[in-house]
């Protein structure tokens, strides 16, 4: 089955759950009524904002809102995606770009596309399948999927399930024994790399997640975190210093990424403690309200930077122009987070890789109307900065 049949397929538990009835049959695409229950014809569905609105009809309001909110005033959410506008693109004419490239290495993986899946949690709000749907769609484009440590299906079932490379997302306990125990689970089961995400000594001010709390499924829980009273024993990580970091190092032989780097500063000191990557990332805005836009960080940090580890950046990636302003800014690939959960909702596995095969499309596109054959190719000079 394709991507398009599998979304056809009748989903059965998708009936129990429906949006509030004040939400259902919201506009979707184009304007036109979308049933909860319905199956999109995924091919119709031209881009993630479309996903998304499809998503947002067939979902529960609570799930949207996890999905759809930032912290605060959503400023540096919203500003994410507007650092792309103030991009334009330089495009070279009567370059050879016949048979294009889009793949690349990242850590030494091969990956067919320089679009990673970024670990967000509580997958299974979204399908049934979760974090196996998504794993097994990044399998199938041939990219990396990060697991996060909130997920609702257990590292080894990911592990089991997925045909592709994983990367495991750990929170920052303070009690180091917690990190290094699920450390250990994703060398067992197999996962390339440990992605630490640095940003979140305190979980952002969330107000939609407030405002519209959401349920997990009846079965459904946090697969791998310590739980106290049935709910998860709460991450904070707050005593965490960089020393912490070493010692973290020092229990694994994987790979380090440190997710959530903004600045220069913390760049190089990334480098200095022996990071072998790291995102430029502001968590999608979920953090800290007013944090720089993660697009508008990433030049100062690649010249800091200056081809030591890779540099990887997520946050408002939502078309293949996204992720071709980013590479030429200095990325070797991004990561998407919002676009994903969309396509996972709509239509589960089938969902997921119609949103790579979008992002692919377009990026491969682009690149040929840039005059790119390969992402080696694309360079600073593909761009430029406009006035606004
Ligand atoms: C619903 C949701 C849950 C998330 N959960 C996590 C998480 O558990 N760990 C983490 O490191 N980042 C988490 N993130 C942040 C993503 O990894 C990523 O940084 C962000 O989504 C990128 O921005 P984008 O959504 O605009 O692509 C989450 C993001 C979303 C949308």
């Amino acid at each position: 089955m394709n991507a398009t049949q599998r979304a056809q397929a009748v989903r059965p538990e998708r009936a129990e759950r429906r949006p509030p009835a004040g939400d259902a049959g919201r506009p979707g695409a184009s304007g036109e009524r979308v049933s909860p229950d319905s199956q999109p014809d995924l091919a119709k569905l031209l881009n993630v904002d479309e996903m998304e609105a499809v998503a947002k009809a067939k979902l529960p309001i609570g799930s949207y809102a996890y999905v759809a909110s930032g912290a605060g005033a959503e400023v540096t959410m919203r500003a994410n995606r507007t650092a792309f506008g103030r991009w334009v693109f330089r495009p070279r004419v009567l370059v050879n770009v016949k048979d294009r490239d889009l793949s690349t290495t990242v850590l030494g993986t091969k990956v067919s596309m320089p679009v990673l899946i970024a670990p967000y949690a509580l997958q299974c709000l979204l399908d049934p399948e979760g974090e196996v749907a998504t794993a097994r769609a990044a399998g199938a484009a041939g990219t990396v999927m990060a697991l996060s440590m909130g997920s609702t299906r257990t590292i080894e079932d990911v592990g089991a399930a997925a045909t592709g490379p994983l990367w495991f997302q750990p929170y920052l306990f303070d009690d180091l024994g917690i990190v290094r125990d699920a450390v250990a689970r994703a060398e067992a089961a197999r996962y390339a790399s440990i992605c630490l995400t640095c940003d979140s000594p305190a979980l952002g001010y969330r107000e939609a997640q407030t405002r519209w709390p959401h349920q997990l499924p009846e079965g459904v829980g946090w697969a791998n975190m310590p739980l106290e009273g049935g709910r998860p024993r709460w991450l904070s990580g707050a005593s965490w210093t960089w020393e912490t970091l070493d010692a973290v190092r020092r229990t694994t032989k994987l790979p380090i990424v440190l997710k959530g780097i903004l600045t220069a500063e913390d760049a190089a000191l990334a480098v200095e403690h022996g990071a072998a990557a790291i995102v430029v990332s502001n968590h999608g805005g979920r953090q800290l309200d007013g944090s720089i836009a993660s697009l508008d960080a990433l030049p100062e940090i690649v010249d800091a930077v200056g081809g030591r580890m890779e540099v990887l950046l997520d946050g408002g990636i939502r078309r293949g122009t996204d992720v071709l302003t980013a590479l030429a800014l200095g990325a070797r690939a991004v990561l998407i987070g919002r676009a994903a959960a969309w396509g996972l909702a709509v239509a589960g596995q089938a969902g997921v890789e119609r949103v790579l095969e979008l992002l692919r499309d377009e990026l491969s596109t682009s690149m040929a109307i840039v005059g790119a054959r390969s992402l080696a190719d694309v360079t600073r000079e593909h761009v430029a900065r406009t006035a606004a």
